[in-house]
Formats: C-alpha cells, structure tokens, sequence
C-alpha cells in the first residue's frame, strides 16, 4: 500500500539525494505541511506515468470498486482527466456536441484541439440553474450534423442534476459519435441506492469523476473511468501530456486511502441518506426559502432558492457566513449552493436547518426577476479556436450588444461560460449578465476585462 510505505520511508534513515528540494525537512517545524511524506519516483515507488507497482495497483482497486475495466488515476483534477480525454475522443478539427452548460475546462479542451462545436442547451428553471440534457435534442444534433465525433455532457450538474445517460449514449452509438460525461461532482453514485445510476453504468464511453469535490480525498484527486481498452491507452498517452511530471505522491495516497474508505462504509452513506432524508422533510416547512428539486437528481447537492424572497442567493450565503459561520459552496442570484458528502455530520444538517429556519422566518416574500437568468444560444461569427485570428479591440461592455466577444464570460464558480469567443453578444445574455452583476455575482472574463470592459473582435 502506497500509504504505509510512504509512513515507513518517512521514519527510515535513509538519506535523500534526490528531488524534492525540501529533503523532507520541515521549514516551518509544526508539522503541519506532510514534507516527510512528500516523495518522488524513487526506487520501489513506481511511477503515475508508467504503473506497474504500488500505483498501478491503486488504479486496479479505483477500477474494482468503480466496477468498470479502467481507472486512471488523476492528480490534476477533473479539469486533467477532462482534456485528457477530449484529446483521446477527438482528431484536431473534429465538430462535437457540447451541451452549454459545461465547465470551461471543457471548453478549453475544444479550443487546444481545434475542434468545432456545436452547442446544446439543456432545459432551463428560470433562475440561471440548467436543468438535464433532452436525448431528441441530442439526436436532433446528431442528424443535423452526421460528422460529430464526441459528445461531452455534465451530468450530474454543479446543481446535481442528472440527464438519461443511458437513452443519450444509445442515440450516440447509433450516430457513430462517443459519449464523454463530466462527471465531476458524482464520485459519489456508486455508494448508495439514492443516488444516480454512474454514466459508464449507463454506457457512456468514459467518464470523469472528482474524488475530492464529494468524497474525503485531497484536493485536485480524480479518476478517468472507462471500459473501452483502446481508450484507457489513449488516456494514459494523453494524462502524461496534460498532468505533472511530478505526481504528488501525496495526493495519490489519498486516492488509496480515500478507495479504502470506500470499500468499508457502506453505514456511513445510509447514514448520510438519513441525514439528508430528514433535512429535506424538514425544510419542507419553510415559508419563503426552498429546496430545488426534480428528478434524477443527486440529493447531496442542497440547492437553496431564494427566487420568491427579498433576498438574492448572495445576500443569503453572506448571512449564513456572517451570522451563523456556515460557509457554502456557491451562491448565485437566485439560489445558494451547500455541498454536502458522507463526511457531514448529523450536527452539521442541524446548524444549517436552524439557520435557514430563522433566516425564512425574517425574509419575505418578494417579486424578483429571476427569469432574466434563461441563457440563450447567441449567434455565432466564429469558432473560439480561430479568435487568434482577429484583431482585439477593448470595448465598454454597457456598449457591447452586437459585438462579437473575444472572450469568455463567466461566473466562477461554476465556470460556465455564458458568452464563448466568436459569439454575438445579444441583449438578452448581456441583460442576464448585468442581472447577475446587480444581485452581487462576480462575472469574469477570460481576459479579466470584465466587469467593465471586454475585448471584441473588429471585424
Ligand atoms: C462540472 C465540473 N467539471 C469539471 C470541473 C473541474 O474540476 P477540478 O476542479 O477537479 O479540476 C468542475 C470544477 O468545479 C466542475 O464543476
């Protein structure tokens, strides 16, 4: 076990000739940075890029417990595996599907690669929050443009919300294109009945999943899963690309342990269900806050609404951390995000039902116009991968309606570009944009011109 012999190393007297600089000397001297446990490459400690000992053995159990062929160990988070795995997928100048609502690492992937996408946009609630990905939407793409090679879709969303993987990935292999599913924030699926059924359970070609965002394992951990050979070599070809020279092998421990958490506590998810069973039954009650929710959906995301109150999703998180130190996730215009995992303690469900009971007993109820949040699918000029090829000038964004952006415009988090390079800035995104400015959201450019200027293209 990767783990114990890290443990054992650190209490060996043997001397370090070799990266990394710090020679497991503590600097600080509190022990509270692992630098005794901090390794590399040496002997007897294989190597994430070429496995075939203890790391090799850490991505056998990730696929044994997973119950899929292959599992590729990930260091640099999703966002790693995501363009890993778009690189795998794709030819440079393949055309894809990407459903709108998806990370902008994901974007980041098409533009390295050249590809063309097109975009499919899921089902909207009205308060900025996508709902799931619609299969005829898919397969009227599909028809529409015989030539797409890869399909990337996330589901489950930041919001937990899940789309038919199984009824996408059928319409997908019959249109000769692979499904990718972004499956970031559902590491969690296989571990208990109530969540939803995993996306290569259901036939997606891969996936990747982040341990670290809903399972106790450290930062930046993940794991590309997939049961298609071919595949699981490309991945590995294109990890070495994309990810570090220089694994830690701290984080690669914490895969393990995190794995052998996994095997041994199935209770603790039952009791996770009961907490969350229980939270919901009682937030029932609230007057004027609710909770989001609609089928297939992960119950460990708490999507908190405040669209019929006097309060934005920002004013509520700033209360929640002021008033009663709970820190959230997210907040947007309309709605609060409070991740939850297996490692949430029934005291915690309680601290943050009896704050959000007070709060709702002092909000009322309000007229907000949340549905300025529906996202549209601007016209496009050009594809993001051909932006180098236009000359940048700034512009005032209370001036930009009808200019093409140069850039992408989002909130982080989630990431998910509202505006792609290439694409028309329309009243309506502009409107939605400026809405979520106004109730307190920071809206970024990938250039960092925003909030007041943007750089567009002179065309
Ligand atoms: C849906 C989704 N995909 C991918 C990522 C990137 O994940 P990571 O932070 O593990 O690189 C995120 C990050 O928030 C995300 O929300």
């Amino acid at each position: 076990m990767l783990y114990k012999k890290l443990i054992e190393y650190s209490k060996s007297s043997v001397y370090p000739f070799h990266m990394p600089g710090h020679k497991r000397f503590d600097i600080n001297g509190d022990g509270k940075l692992p630098y005794k446990l901090d390794l590399t490459e040496i002997y007897g400690f294989d190597d994430l890029h070429n496995a075939n000992g203890c790391i090799r053995d850490i991505g056998d159990t990730a696929a044994q417990i997973y119950n899929v062929d292959y599992a590729l160990l990930l260091i640099n988070g999703a966002t790693g595996g995501i363009l890993s795995a778009v690189r795998s997928m794709t030819k440079r100048g393949d055309r894809v599907l990407i459903a709108r609502n998806c990370h902008k690492s994901v974007y980041n992937a098409a533009e390295l690669m050249g590809l063309k996408p097109e975009y499919i946009l899921p089902g909207q609630t009205g308060f900025g929050l996508f709902g799931s990905v619609s299969p005829g939407e898919v397969e009227k793409k599909l028809t529409e443009f015989k030539d797409i090679k890869l399909v990337i879709i996330t589901s489950p969303t930041y919001e937990g919300v899940c789309s038919d993987i199984g009824k996408i990935s059928e319409i997908c292999h019959a249109h000769n294109a692979m499904l990718f599913v972004d499956e970031a924030h559902g590491a969690h699926f296989p571990f208990n009945e109530a969540f939803p059924v995993p996306a290569v359970h259901q036939g997606a070609d891969a996936a990747v999943i982040s341990l670290h965002k809903t399972l106790p394992s450290l930062t930046q951990t993940a794991l590309l899963l997939t049961n298609n050979n071919t595949l699981a070599e490309k991945f590995s070809l294109n990890t070495a690309v994309f990810e570090t020279s220089s694994p830690s092998y701290i984080l690669m421990s914490s895969i393990e342990c995190c794995l052998s958490y996994l095997k041994n506590s199935r209770t603790a998810f039952d009791e996770y269900i009961d907490n969350l069973t229980l939270f919901y039954k009682r937030t029932k009650t609230l007057k004027h806050l609710s909770l989001f929710d609609c089928d297939n959906r992960d119950i460990g995301k708490l999507v908190i609404l405040t669209d019929k109150t006097n309060l934005s999703g920002h004013q509520l998180a700033g209360i929640l951390r002021k008033e009663y130190q709970l820190e959230t996730e997210m907040s947007s215009a309309d709605y609060v995000i409070a991740m939850t995992s297996v490692c949430d303690t029934a005291e915690g469900f309680e601290r943050l039902y009896k704050a959000l009971s007070e709060i709702d007993n002092n909000c009322f109820t309000a007229e907000r116009k949340s549905n300025r949040l529906n996202v549209e699918l601007p016209p496009r000029r050009f594809f993001p991968c051909e932006k180098d090829d236009y000359k940048a000038v700034k512009k005032s964004f209370d001036k930009a309606v009808g200019c093409v952006s140069l850039e992408y415009i989002f909130a982080y988090p989630p990431g998910i570009p509202l505006i792609v390079p290439g694409e028309v800035l329309t009243e309506k995104i502009c409107d939605c944009i400026n809405y979520q400015i106004r109730n307190g959201v920071e809206m970024i450019s990938s250039e960092k011109n925003m909030p007041h200027c943007l750089s567009v293209a002179e065309l």
